[in-house]
């Protein structure tokens, strides 16, 4: 038979039964869990704000047994959110679940989601455990957690590689101690969308009581597959998806949020699900993760990549500028990218500045519209026109930052065709001046040596990539260090017109990163 290929999105959607797909974002949970991508407490409850704008269902802020640090950017996330649930992971054991409702018990809408593996290799391995102890703890915990609340989720660790009747097993167990949503997560981004989805459907048929709960698919990105995986798993029937903003999480990552939404936005037909996205926030959140998190966004990724709505070869910007249709299957404006983002100049006033910046989503304080409007001013001298990205930039570095031990106040480097490179640096350490200088083969590692020297630092730079934030000569340049320490890594990034300096803010952004590692220690956890 003929499969009837839909191209446009002017199919009528009341013909199609639409339910809904809950969206469960992971980004400060799993997407957390990318190496170096470490972010505070303030820097998440921004995050988690703008998934609430986004109209994210249920926010995941973190793992409070892991750290300090984890438990206490729960408390805040669920202190702040009101709409969104707010989850909290916690491993199926008492002291966890305890914990877990300790950081979330504060939100509006609190979940508690307790997850054990169930897959033989890591019942055999990992957890030394037999089959029928694994069914026991999970309904256990399971049952603990109800007696906090009634939303309750249970994840299958490493569930894609369970024996599927023992999955149904378990599923029907913790159905019956109450979990309200059963979760399947591909953990080691093993699956095929085809066997994935066959998969959840034997699931949806053979698990007791499957309609008392919601069933949740949750993927790695191992073999790049995550989306296409979580993709045939709605379409199986599977109604909550676990997802992070640009796809970042363990390893090769978890399952892009962007993606997902715009596949079911742009394909209506593909499966008769709905979801509670506003796409045009996709583009500014994704930017913020990136600046947050240091992790920045392949220009060729789908969606929100750089290149993602830049046709190159001549015949498709003929054709785009003929009809958009012929080349372009999602319009830039739905994910909330403008071509002309133009935004504020050198004469704009601090009224306008605030309502710009509010329309960006950045509700700042009297005090900190005072620092950002300062540095805007000090920018907007440099560079004639301000764009978002700049205005980004600017607040991320300014003011989402308030738990820095460094701070950068002054830096000036001497170099050229003859002399010695040399830098003298200001730096506050928290919150006292101390001055010092450094030489080195080039003005950014006299620079980066200046600040090594004063913070006695012996973290060892791995990686440092610049780019331009915009286009145009006087654009900003967006630098981003990955750093080691032992066996911490931090990411750290910085802007500014003067390249010297955005390497210098990177660096100093890594090293707070460094120290916030070293003060938040988290505890080991097997199998994550
Ligand atoms: O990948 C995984 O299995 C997880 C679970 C804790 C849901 O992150
Ligand atoms: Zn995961």
């Amino acid at each position: 038979m003929k499969t009837q290929i839909h191209y446009n999105e002017s199919i009528p959607l009341e013909k199609h039964m639409q339910e809904k797909v809950f969206i469960f974002d992971t980004t400060l949970r799993d997407g957390e869990q990318s190496p170096g991508a470490t972010m505070n407490t303030a820097e998440k409850v921004r995050i988690a704000t703008q998934l609430e704008k986004l109209g994210v269902d249920i926010i995941e802020a973190g793992f409070p047994a892991a750290s300090e640090g984890d438990f206490e950017a729960v408390v805040q996330v669920a202190k702040k959110i009101s709409h969104s649930e707010v989850a909290a992971l916690c491993r199926a054991s008492v002291s966890d679940i305890d914990r877990a409702w300790k950081a979330v018990c504060h939100a509006a809408k609190p979940r508690i989601h307790t997850f054990l593996a169930t897959s033989d290799i890591h019942i055999k391995y990992k957890l030394n455990m037999t089959r029928e102890e694994v069914v026991k703890s999970a309904i256990d915990a399971v049952k603990f957690a109800r007696t906090f609340t009634k939303n309750v989720e249970f994840s299958a660790e490493d569930g894609s590689r369970t024996d599927p009747d023992f999955l149904c097993e378990v599923f029907g167990a913790v159905i019956k101690a109450g979990a309200t949503t059963v979760n399947l997560p591909d953990t080691v981004g093993y699956a095929i969308p085809e066997e994935f989805g066959n998969l959840v459907r034997y699931v949806m048929e053979n698990t007791p009581n499957i309609n008392k709960a919601i069933l949740s698919v949750h993927c790695h990105n191992d073999l790049g597959l995550a989306t296409a995986n979580t993709l045939a798993a709605i379409k199986a029937g599977a109604r909550q998806a676990e997802v992070t903003i640009n796809g970042i999480g363990e390893r090769a990552g978890n399952t892009s949020l962007e993606e997902i939404v715009m596949a079911i936005h742009t394909r209506p037909t593909y499966a008769p699900v709905t979801t509670g996205i506003q796409t045009n926030h996709i583009y500014s959140i994704s930017r913020l993760v990136s600046m947050i998190s240091g992790i920045l966004v392949q220009p060729n990724k789908a969606v929100v990549g750089a290149n993602a709505f830049a046709h190159e070869a001549g015949i498709h910007q003929d054709g785009v500028l003929k009809n958009p249709m012929t080349y372009e299957i999602m319009k830039p404006e739905s994910i909330g990218l403008h071509t002309s983002k133009m935004v504020m100049g050198k004469h704009s006033g601090k009224h306008a500045l605030l309502k710009h910046l509010k329309s960006m989503g950045y509700n700042l304080s009297d005090e900190e519209l005072k620092i950002v409007f300062k540095k805007f001013k000090a920018l907007a001298d440099k560079k004639k026109i301000v764009m978002d990205e700049d205005l980004e930039a600017l607040v991320t570095q300014e003011v989402l930052r308030t738990s820095d031990i460094y701070r950068l106040n002054y830096l000036q480097v001497t170099s050229g065709t003859t002399v010695l490179p040399m830098a003298t640096v200001k730096l506050a350490i928290n919150g006292k001046e101390v001055v010092g200088t450094g030489s080195g083969n080039g003005p950014i590692d006299a620079a980066f040596n200046a600040v090594a020297k004063l913070t006695r630092t012996k973290a060892q730079m791995q990686r440092f990539t610049i780019s331009a934030l915009t286009g145009g000569t006087d654009a900003q340049g967006e630098v981003t260090v990955r750093l080691k320490e032992d066996d911490l890594i931090s990411l750290g990034k910085g802007a500014d017109p003067d390249i010297i300096t955005a390497s210098a803010y990177a660096y100093v952004n890594g090293l707070n990163r460094i120290e916030y590692l070293k003060s938040n220690p988290a505890t080991t956890i097997e199998g994550l």
